[in-house]
């Protein structure tokens, strides 16, 4: 079983480290037979299984429960549990407390996103032994306030702030830090500047390692398809086409035939 020191030597020892969500058994076991390093239960589940728009429409309850399940499948992945809002920025008082939780599901670890009570949350759960995963640059959870759902770091001043918050995850003992949604300039500095590995989506190739919503890289979700995505499958047409085949076998009467059924 992996661990978070496992991942955070190799930021020095390398390879680069993998990490991908999942939500649920069948997925999870696909991504640790595959060798995955981090199985991320992101709070993605919100929008690409649940449907829904914003991730923090999701809480503790559904969080869990998923997690529970990728837990089942996973023997050789470190799991991270994503934090949802509702568990430590609507009442960072509660924060130990939610993620004691995904410990006592499994998981090793939580990850938390920036926002403005982001130390005393962090300070928290270390001194409480858990693990932090920490998450910089565009944080869905906060994405209003940073103008939307876009790149995030452009100018100066915003890249020193992100720079900033991603060197408190590391001071205040986080084991490695998301970097979404930033020049890929910004990511090579910080990269560079943090002992602690980087892991990004949307930032660009310099960073210790990548993470991708699996829904993404097997094109299971048509909502929409951030650009920094890449889709490794289509699956989305090949289900339609299973669904498809099997419906006209059942108003043909091809499907049950003799091989799938039982005799007396
Ligand atoms: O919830 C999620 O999928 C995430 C990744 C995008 C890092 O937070």
């Amino acid at each position: 079983m992996k661990t978070t020191q496992d991942i955070t030597a190799q930021k020095v020892k390398g390879p680069r480290i993998t990490v991908l969500t999942a939500y649920d058994y069948p997925m999870a076991s696909f991504l640790d037979e595959a060798g995955i390093d981090i199985i991320l239960v992101g709070d993605s589940l919100a929008n690409v299984v649940l449907g829904l728009k914003s991730t923090t429409e999701v809480g503790m309850k559904e969080m869990l429960h998923h997690a529970r399940a990728v837990v089942r499948a996973v023997k050789n992945a470190l799991v991270v549990g994503d934090m949802p809002f509702e568990a430590y920025q609507v009442n960072p008082g509660a924060a130990v407390d939610n993620a004691r939780q995904f410990i006592e599901a499994g998981a090793q670890a939580v990850k938390i996103e920036w926002f403005e009570d982001c130390p005393k949350v962090v300070s928290s759960l270390v001194r409480a032994g858990i693990p932090v995963m920490g998450h910089v640059g565009l944080t869905p959870q906060t994405a209003e306030s940073l103008g939307g759902m876009k790149v995030q770091g452009r100018d100066a001043a915003s890249a020193k702030a992100i720079m900033e918050a991603a060197k408190i995850f590391e001071e205040l003992g986080a084991f490695s830090v998301v970097l979404e949604c930033i020049p890929l300039e910004v990511a090579r500095e910080i990269t560079a500047q943090l002992k602690i590995p980087t892991i990004g989506i949307g930032a660009g190739p310099h960073c210790d390692g990548q993470v991708l919503v699996i829904h993404d890289l097997l094109g299971l979700f048509s909502r929409y398809q951030p650009k920094f995505s890449k889709k490794y499958a289509d699956l989305g047409p090949q289900i339609l086409e299973a669904v498809k085949q099997y419906k006209d076998d059942v108003i043909s009467g091809r499907f049950p035939d003799d091989a799938h059924s039982f005799h007396q």
